[in-house]
């Protein structure tokens, strides 16, 4: 079936939808992006995904793209159209078509582009079952903290997780797990959650926002802190978050079972709070 897609202003069928040869986007990976998530037609964590891509745009000096004030609307005209009941709204903006030069150009115009993605958020076999990852070393460059559209290391990570039989990789920079390929990373020891404090070595995950807020709303205790391959391998339960995965439990780290190989109490009461919370607040 062919989706409605909006660029620059138009809601175009699929194959009618097309970008430039010369944007930056496709040249030099000069863009940002966004997923935001849909559950029951509405979208999750809107006001959050705004406001991190007015940073990412701000961090690059990226110019607002014509329709930047129309982005809800977008959103949920996209979602109406169609028909998405579960799933995501996929957003990336370029810096624009110019001849190609390493420079920023003078006067190009950004280039804005959303599509869906209908699919099951909830039931699924992983959220069931827990994932299992592997480790990669994170080779990734120094400004992670801004969601760039350079994601040929993650999507390799993913590979080799996929040839070792895994699910995922988590990340090792400097003898600590930075994050997942596509997510934030997270382990309980006793009845601590710990996760890496932010900085500009992780995503600042819009769900690990809410996330952490509902589990201390929940009076249940944070650790917010580097920690080790070999503390992941030996945690009581270990879990990651992301816009498309909510709360995922990760029931094998690098061949180690995590607790007894299912998904542990405290990943589960996690994704049912942030599940119900985000629910609520959806517009
Ligand atoms: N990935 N870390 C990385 C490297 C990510 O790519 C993502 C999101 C996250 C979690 O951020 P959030 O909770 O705001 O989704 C952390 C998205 C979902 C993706 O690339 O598809």
């Amino acid at each position: 079936m062919s989706r409605i897609v909006y660029l620059n202003g138009d809601y175009l069928p699929e194959e009618e939808a097309k970008v430039s040869v010369f944007d930056r986007g496709f040249l030099m990976a000069d863009g940002v992006y966004e997923v935001t998530s849909v559950l029951d037609g509405k979208l999750l964590e809107f006001e959050g995904h705004l406001k991190r891509l007015e940073r990412s745009l701000s961090e690059l000096d990226m110019d607002k793209p014509e329709g930047f004030d129309d982005l809800l609307e977008i959103h949920r005209e996209l979602v109406k159209r169609n028909d998405v009941e579960q799933g995501g709204v996929y957003l990336q903006i370029t810096r624009g078509a110019a001849d190609r030069d390493f420079v920023y150009p003078k006067d190009a115009k950004p280039t804005l582009v959303l599509f869906t993605q209908s699919k099951p958020l909830l039931d699924t076999p992983a959220a069931a079952n827990g994932i299992s990852v592997i480790f990669a070393d994170d080779i990734r460059w120094g400004r992670r903290d801004i969601k760039t559209v350079q994601l040929l290391y993650p999507s390799m990570c993913k590979m080799m997780a996929k040839a070792a039989g895994a699910d995922d990789a988590w990340l090792v920079e400097d003898g600590f797990v930075t994050e997942g390929s596509s997510n934030n990373a997270y382990i309980v020891k006793g009845n601590k959650i710990i996760t890496r404090g932010l900085s500009n070595d992780i995503l600042h995950g819009i769900t690990r926002a809410s996330l952490l807020k509902y589990a201390s709303e929940a009076q249940m205790e944070i650790e917010e802190r580097n920690f080790t391959p070999d503390e992941a391998r030996d945690a009581d339960e270990a879990f990651i978050s992301s816009a498309s995965t909510f709360v995922m439990p990760v029931v094998k780290v690098d061949g180690s079972v995590i607790g007894d190989g299912t998904p542990g109490a405290v990943s589960k009461r996690l994704r049912e709070i942030y599940v119900d919370e985000s629910r609520k607040r959806a517009i």
